[in-house]
């Protein structure tokens, strides 16, 4: 029996791994999602089989936990996904301090020894993942409350921060240490303390505009608690999954922090964000903005030979992608050269507008990344810039006061014309002025993006 499972557990690793390959590239994601279920569907038959004796308890809980969950993703708007994925993240760092208790003050359950006398390497692994869980656990929450806007999303920088944080650093090390020396509970609840506090203070100097890189941080700390519950509860299969999701979600910080010019290793020592002087609000003196109507798009897009769309955060909320596409389709149907350019953070989680456009069947081979496309602005006749606001800032080039400054921006001010499809002349995200909006190439169609872009097809007509 204990064969078998080890047998299907790794079967359920295999699949894992395969999902992560699939979900790689916006072809191949529907298969690597079929991958990923299934691998799950065989790892939770598995358990089942190998806890006939808790079936009850079991099957309470995936009902309790299920339904929440299901209420939940039911009742969710996309635009709020990332803090429901940050609290999601703070479940998983709990769990790991859960467990930790449970084996620490039951250990002979665990097979790990007995109170007061655990095994040393089992006794290390539980207090790392204990203190990566309760990290995990604040830090989370208080990356919840930043994107929720219950927490104010500006850094909360000190003196001497970084030198506290890498004394709690130093302490838990030392914590840890003598929890596995003298096994006193003292010593467990004080590694309990410590990190939470340092997730707490490793979180709160980042800056709004800095928020994905910490969603997929956090991602990536609650990958490896869970690795370390796997090594508690002697589950390989946990051990596999957890490190799959630490080295995947530290792998896409690292890419994030590439695209938007940070230091990765600033960001896992929680520091980053914090050098930021002011909100950069521009004053934009007497500029005026140009203001357009869906007719001027319309003439200016028919009699363009070069057309690119810059999707963002507005897109998704109006939900316009369907009539972006029907939008880009009248053009090539007219002989317009049709793509679209996907900045790496654009919306508000990773590949958000890859999603929306693929919802829309926007062919794939349409849609370039940052730096394959931004040479291409220059040959363009308009970029078509609907609900972007950040990802197109020039500030991040050339105001280092401004809070994205050194994050690369996708050039569309280096179109002959740029339409920027927004509600109103307000900042984005990061809460700072952009001066394109003032651009004398550019023309503000302030409408809702849906509403102005069913209104420039309808012109077209
Ligand atoms: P933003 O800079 O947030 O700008 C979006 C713009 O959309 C806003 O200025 C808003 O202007 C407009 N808008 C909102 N609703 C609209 C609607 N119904 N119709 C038309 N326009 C609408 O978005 P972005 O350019 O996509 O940049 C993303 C930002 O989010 C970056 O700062 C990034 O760091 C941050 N972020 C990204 C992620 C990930 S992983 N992608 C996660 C968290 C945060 P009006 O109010 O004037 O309409």
């Amino acid at each position: 029996m204990e064969t078998l499972s080890t047998f299907a557990y790794l079967i359920s690793a295999i699949c894992f791994i395969m999902a992560l390959r699939g979900l790689s590239g916006p072809e191949t994601a529907r298969k690597g999602l079929i991958f990923g279920a299934s691998g799950m569907g065989i790892a939770i038959v598995t358990t089942l089989i190998m806890s006939a004796h808790s079936w009850g308890l079991i099957t309470l809980g995936i009902l309790i936990g299920g339904s929440i969950g299901a209420v939940i993703a039911k009742k969710i708007e996309m635009t709020a996904l990332p803090q429901l994925v940050a609290a999601f993240h703070s479940l998983v760092g709990l769990a790991a301090v859960f467990v930790a208790a449970a084996a620490f003050f039951n250990p002979a359950a665990y097979g790990i020894g007995a109170l007061g006398d655990i095994h040393v390497g089992s006794l290390l692994e539980m207090a790392l993942g204990l203190a990566i869980g309760a990290v995990t656990f604040t830090g989370s929450i208080i990356a919840w409350g930043k994107l929720q806007g219950v927490i104010s999303g500006k850094p909360v920088v000190f003196p001497k921060q970084h030198m506290l944080n890498a004394a709690l650093g130093a302490g838990l090390v030392f914590l840890i240490i003598m929890l596995c020396i003298t096994q006193s509970p003292t010593f467990f609840w004080a590694i309990v303390l410590v990190a939470a506090l340092l997730g707490i203070l490793m979180i709160i100097p980042i800056g709004g505009a800095d928020m994905p890189v910490i969603v997929s941080m956090l991602n990536s700390y609650s990958g490896w608690a869970a690795a370390g519950i796997g090594f508690t509860l002697q589950n390989n299969l946990l051990i596999i999954t957890g490190a799959l999701v630490g080295a995947s979600g530290a792998i896409l910080s690292y890419i994030m922090c590439k695209a938007m010019n940070r230091s990765f290793i600033s960001v896992i020592l929680g520091g980053f964000g914090a050098e930021v002087s002011s909100a950069g609000n521009a004053d934009h003196g007497d500029r005026n903005a140009k203001i357009g109507s869906a007719e001027d798009a319309a003439f200016i897009m028919q009699n363009a030979s070069k057309v690119i769309i810059v999707p963002g955060y507005g897109m998704a909320v109006a939900q316009a992608q369907h009539v972006v596409r029907e939008l880009a389709d009248k053009l090539k149907g007219e002989g317009v050269e049709v793509i679209y350019a996907i900045h790496p953070v654009a919306g508000r989680m990773p590949g958000h507008m890859n999603v929306l456009l693929a919802e829309a069947n926007v062919p794939y081979d349409e849609v370039l990344e940052l730096e394959d496309v931004n040479r291409d602005f220059a040959q363009a006749d308009v970029a078509y810039v609907i609900g972007a606001n950040d990802i197109t800032n020039p500030s991040a080039k050339n105001d280092k006061t401004s809070p994205i400054y050194g994050m690369p921006i996708l050039d569309v001010e280096k179109a002959k014309t740029v339409l920027f499809v927004k509600r109103s002349l307000g900042a984005g995200y990061a809460g700072i002025d952009n001066p394109l909006f003032y651009q004398d190439n550019t023309y503000m169609l302030l409408d809702d993006a849906k509403k102005m872009t069913e209104n420039i097809v309808k012109a077209m007509e």
